[in-house]
């Protein structure tokens, strides 16, 4: 009989609140079958909320400010050596509210994944739910997606789609699209996880799992 594989060391970035986060560490703690642990989260804001669940769940946290640092460069370059001391497989970004360049991406080729409250490549950028109801679309949703150097960009996931209604707010709506979010982006992290995402140029197959 084969030996199962290790589970996927992951390092989780959070900028906000945390509620992925904290719906990544609950799907992880109900599924055997997740294949995945997180191993450290990180955050460029000290104090953020998201820290909070992962001291919760006894996560290390690695906390790295830009202000704190020269230039951009010498933030990305620390906070890529902080979380490389986990060793982590894959990098999700959960209300990361940073940009990471080449240099990162790097470190983990087609490792890093981000949810999008959008559905992509409609509203990308920080204020995508505001600009939805601006906009007066009747649908948007959320895109998890692999990261490349463009700003919410990478080859897509998994969409799922949320009406808009005519009473909606920033707040409520946003609320609508975490909801979904938090479903799809551990749904997307354990395929990742489990080696089941194949990506051909812009196009994601998803693999079947194996016995
Ligand atoms: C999410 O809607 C994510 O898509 C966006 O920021 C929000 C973060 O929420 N980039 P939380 O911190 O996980 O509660």
């Amino acid at each position: 009989m084969s030996e199962a594989p290790r589970p996927a060391r992951l390092a989780v970035l959070v900028s906000g609140t945390g509620t992925n986060l904290a719906a990544l560490l609950a799907a992880i703690d109900e599924d055997p079958a997740f294949g995945a642990e997180v191993v450290v989260v990180g955050t460029d804001r000290p104090g953020a909320g998201g820290l909070d669940h992962a001291r919760a769940a006894d996560v290390a946290t690695v906390e790295v400010a830009l202000a704190d640092h020269v230039d951009r460069r010498a933030w990305e370059d620390e906070l890529i050596a902080r979380l490389a001391e986990h060793e982590p497989d894959v990098v999700v970004l959960a209300g990361f509210m940073r940009l990471l360049s080449g240099t990162f991406l790097a470190r983990w080729p087609d490792r890093v994944i981000n949810t999008h409250p959008s559905l992509l490549p409609a509203f990308r950028g920080a204020s995508a739910v505001g600009d939805a109801l601006a906009y007066g679309v009747k649908v948007t949703g959320s895109t998890v997606h692999l990261v490349d150097e463009e700003v919410d960009h990478g080859p897509i996931i998994a969409q799922r789609a949320v009406e808009v209604r005519d009473d909606d707010t920033e707040a409520s709506l946003h609320e609508r699209i975490k909801a979904i979010e938090h479903e799809l982006l551990p749904r997307c992290v354990k395929l990742l996880s489990r080696g089941q995402v194949a990506v051909e140029g812009r196009h994601v197959r998803i693999l079947e799992a194996s016995k």
